[in-house]
């Protein structure tokens, strides 16, 4: 008899990833005639900047852009993140020592904790989160501390909340804002008291600004950076994911001490050899695409967030517009389980959104919608889970 290889304990304390079963199950509904309207994955369906298309196409027909571009990479890629950081937040950043070129920020955000945690430490995760947090702790055999973001506390994690035997272990803090899923935004005394409780326990802040360029009404994220003393204990990620809409071309870098940094580029070293520099020199161009492009792409952003907001309140939900990100985070009313709505939404409507127990215990109670598809869509798919709503819980 063949004996199946044994998994690892750590692979067997990995959670069932929020959406993984969605994209098959898509395909099939698709494939019955079903109208799906996908408001799923923070995926908009908008064009990158031109620029960063015309890159693209230029480099794919360069063979030195095509060979391995190791940690190092494409030194122009490096130089216009140093440049884009200095103007967006007027920070002075190292292109060599101080930035890691990422293959997207997911990879970083889990690859950072194997040079920061291992068995007996702790990192502070927030839940409903990112799932990369989780997922970089577990593989690294430390022991997440999952701190629940809640109204009671304007979607903060508070530092202050945690346990003495917690925080004796806690090696890194785990951080998002604006957030995803709950849209908060951290106020700048917050970000003030986090560094503060870093460096009082040596702790490694990841903050990872995925959002910052997708503010709505005047805010303007800022980075952790302009926080006085966390360049001693910060690492800060950044993606062209959401900003460019560039999800699939895999982009992003990380910011940090060269310590940290470099800590970073190590693992990275062992496991892969670079992002296409194709790509980093794609990404140029998008950084070079300038402010007025990102403020045309929030503009239809807003109008979505505005249409989607709108379309949700006049369905029967409560919600109200967030200030960032490309979310609602919507409060299901008392006794319906975001699973089985999510579930039937699908199945019932058509309509695919998020769980929040799909983030862990901590979301739920909601359901997050991304609004990544066109005003009209985004009032069907809210009229629809309107019905849902209206019938719960008798099943059709
Ligand atoms: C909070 C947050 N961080 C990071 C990412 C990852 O972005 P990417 O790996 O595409 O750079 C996402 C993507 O959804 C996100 O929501």
């Amino acid at each position: 008899m063949v004996r199946v290889p044994v998994f690892s304990q750590r692979f067997g304390l990995l959670p069932a990833y929020p959406l993984a079963h969605v994209p098959l199950r898509k395909r099939e509904l698709l494939q019955r005639g079903v109208d799906v309207i996908d408001l799923g994955a923070g995926d908009a369906d908008l064009a990158p900047p031109p620029g960063a298309v015309a890159a693209l196409r230029e480099a794919a027909a360069t063979p030195a852009l095509g060979r391995y571009g190791f940690g190092l990479g494409h030194m122009p890629y490096r130089e216009a993140i140093a440049a884009w950081m200095h103007r967006r937040f007027g920070t002075t950043v190292d292109p060599v020592t101080e930035l890691v070129p990422l293959l997207g920020s997911k990879e970083g955000l889990a690859h950072v904790a194997f040079a920061f945690l291992g068995p007996g430490d702790v990192a502070v995760v927030p839940e409903p989160a990112y799932q990369a947090y989780l997922g970089g702790t577990l593989l690294s055999d430390a022991t997440p501390h999952v701190y629940a973001l809640r109204p009671r506390t304007d979607f903060l994690l508070e530092p202050d909340e945690l346990p003495p035997e917690v925080v004796a272990r806690t090696r890194v803090v785990y951080l998002n804002y604006p957030n995803n899923p709950t849209t908060a935004v951290a106020p700048r005394d917050y970000l003030e008291r986090v560094v503060r409780f870093c460096r009082a326990h040596d702790a490694l802040l990841v903050y990872d600004n995925a959002y910052s360029e997708l503010a709505f009404d005047g805010y303007v994220p800022p980075s952790i950076f302009e926080v006085e003393g966390a360049r001693d204990v910060a690492i800060e990620f950044h993606s062209l994911s959401k900003t460019y809409n560039m999800t699939g071309w895999r982009c992003g870098w990380a910011v940090a001490k060269p310590e940290i940094a470099g800590a970073l580029a190590k693992v990275k070293t062992f496991v892969d050899t670079g992002a296409y520099m194709g790509i980093q020199a794609a990404g140029v161009a998008a950084l070079e695409s300038g402010s007025e492009w990102i403020a045309g792409n929030v503009a239809i952003f807003l109008e979505r967030r505005d249409a989607a907001v709108a379309a949700f309140r006049a369905a029967g939900f409560s919600v109200s517009p967030p200030r960032a990100t490309m979310y609602l985070w919507i409060p299901l009313p008392e006794g319906v389980p975001s699973k089985a709505f999510a579930d039937r939404l699908m199945e019932e409507e058509g309509v695919i959104v998020l769980p929040g127990a799909g983030f862990g215990a901590g979301g739920e109670g909601y359901f997050r919608i991304s609004f990544i598809v066109p005003p009209a869509r985004l009032a069907e798919a809210a009229a629809r889970a309107g019905r849902l709503l209206a019938r719960w819980p008798a099943a059709t």
